[in-house]
């Protein structure tokens, strides 16, 4: 049986939230070299830029989306990260409804994302209505797809 959706609410980081950040984004961190995304120093440099939004539960983060929003009107997903006790929620879902949103209301045209096969998010980013790039890309032999989302 699908435990009980706890109740979420989405707000912007603020640098009181690196510690949580960092934790959460530990599930995505690959022993990879020049692997940068959800690194402590990234984090704290996302935060300070505005890119980092947090899904709260009674003030506990559970889960983060990174966003940074070009000028040519792409709103590129650099992160998304639910914490391990959380997964299976629905989390990652209200993170991407709430990007859908936050997007549209600043005029921006597509999300985009990448997904390293390590992962295996594929079935999740399919299932919220994102499409996949036919080729798959690589970096430093490691093979990601990347996903698309059109407003
Ligand atoms: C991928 C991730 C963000 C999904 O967040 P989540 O809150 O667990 O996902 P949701 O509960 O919203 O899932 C929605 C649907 O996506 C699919 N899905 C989610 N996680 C899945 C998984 N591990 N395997 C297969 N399908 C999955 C399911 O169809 C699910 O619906 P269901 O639970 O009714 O079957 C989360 O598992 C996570 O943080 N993983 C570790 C970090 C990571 O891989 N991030 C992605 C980096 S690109």
């Amino acid at each position: 049986m699908k435990k009980k959706e706890p109740v979420i609410r989405i707000r912007k980081a603020k640098l009181s939230d690196l510690y949580q950040i960092n934790n959460i984004g530990h599930n995505v961190l690959l022993d990879i070299p020049g692997f940068v995304w959800g690194q402590p120093s990234w984090n704290e440099e996302k935060i300070k830029a505005g890119w980092y939004w947090v899904a709260t539960e009674n003030n506990l983060v559970v889960g983060v989306i990174c966003l940074e929003f070009r000028n040519d009107g792409i709103a590129v997903g650099h992160m998304l990260s639910v914490a391990e006790t959380h997964q299976r929620l629905g989390i990652g879902t209200k993170l991407l409804v709430f990007a859908k949103r936050l997007a549209k209301k600043k005029n921006m045209q597509q999300i985009q994302g990448c997904s390293f096969l390590e992962y295996d998010a594929t079935d999740f980013y399919l299932k919220s209505g994102a499409n996949k790039t036919s080729r798959q890309q690589s970096f430093q032999g490691h093979k990601y797809n990347c996903f698309y989302l059109d407003l």
